[in-house]
């Protein structure tokens, strides 16, 4: 029998702690709060911020989001963000992606304060990480570490297959789980690797993040192998309520029984990105007050 990787229930003992510690804050006046920008009337947007907005109140993170018209203008939405950069009373920031099409991306991201950029996404934060001394770590790839982490998966020396090079998800990962600590032996594929069914079946840990419905087939893993999916998919399913479901990256039900652990998709990855969220925002506000960084 594999084991099913909860992320939901990681994430439930990671807010237990983390409420502690904004408690903490708290009892020194330090109340955290994250500012998040949303841009346009994306519905998956809206799904996610209300959900970042909904955990921030569950654990008493001060939340605000700042809704922007699908005609926003760069210049409107630079103002904005440097209008929070000022603000001392507000800890992080993060604008949600994707922006609407009139706005560029990355000079967005990159005006972000640095020592507010609780997405991790600004190039300051990215150099520290990839050097080895991170202030801020990236949602996604840090949650899959806690999973791992928390889950007794030694990472030390194993074979491990990153599917997918995104600034969001593989890069990061790839550079943080072969850093000390994790110790981990990397592969990064993606969409011009070779024979990469034969790269992923000699994975000891396989994460995959690209995007694509069901790509990861049985004959694609090794036995045993522990499986990571970040994939989120929203494929349409006439005999679903909804009409439409989401998949991972992973066939799950063909994988299952072969390895050894594995996340599902949905209540896997995606609620452990919302956690470290929690964790930056907290780290924010330790920053914006001298204190040292809160670790898990
Ligand atoms: N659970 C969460 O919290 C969370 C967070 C973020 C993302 N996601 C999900 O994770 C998935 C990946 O998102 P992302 O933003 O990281 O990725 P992305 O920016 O869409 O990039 C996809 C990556 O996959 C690679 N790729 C595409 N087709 C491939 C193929 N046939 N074989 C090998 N590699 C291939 C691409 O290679 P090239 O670089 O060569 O184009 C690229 O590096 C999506 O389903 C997304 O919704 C989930």
């Amino acid at each position: 029998m594999s084991v099913i990787l909860s992320g939901n229930e990681i994430k439930k003992q990671i807010l237990v702690e983390l409420k502690d510690e904004v408690d903490h804050l708290i009892e020194k006046n330090i109340k955290p709060s994250l500012s998040v920008i949303l841009a346009g009337g994306d519905p998956a947007s809206e799904i996610y911020v209300s959900s970042k907005i909904r955990t921030c109140q569950e654990i008493g993170i001060q939340s605000v989001a700042r809704k922007l018209p699908q005609s926003v203008s760069q210049q409107e939405l630079l103002e904005v963000v440097g209008e929070l950069n000022r603000d001392p009373s507000v800890h992080g920031i993060l604008c949600q992606v994707p922006l609407p099409e009139q706005c560029q991306e990355e000079e967005v991201l990159e005006a972000i304060d640095p020592l507010k950029d609780v997405d991790c996404f600004h190039p300051f934060n990215v150099g520290l990480l990839a050097t080895g001394n991170p202030r801020f770590m990236p949602c996604t790839p840090y949650g899959i570490l806690q999973i791992l982490k928390r889950s007794g998966i030694l990472t030390k020396g194993k074979n491990v297959v990153v599917l997918g090079r995104s600034n969001i998800v593989g890069r990061p990962l790839s550079i943080l789980i072969s850093q000390k600590g994790w110790d981990a032996t990397v592969t990064l594929c993606h969409s011009k690797t070779e024979n990469i069914e034969e790269v992923c079946s000699r994975a000891d840990i396989l994460i995959a993040a690209i995007g694509i419905s069901k790509f990861i087939k049985r004959e694609h893993v090794k036995k045993d192998a522990v499986i990571i999916d970040v994939g989120m998919n929203r494929i349409i399913d006439p005999t679903h309520p909804k009409g439409k479901r989401l998949t991972g990256d992973v066939d799950f039900e063909a994988v299952k029984d072969k390895v050894s652990a594995i996340t599902p998709v949905p209540g896997g990855v995606g609620p452990m990105t919302i956690a470290m969220l929690m964790l930056n925002t907290i780290n924010a506000a330790r920053i914006s007050n001298d204190l040292p960084l809160f670790q898990l």
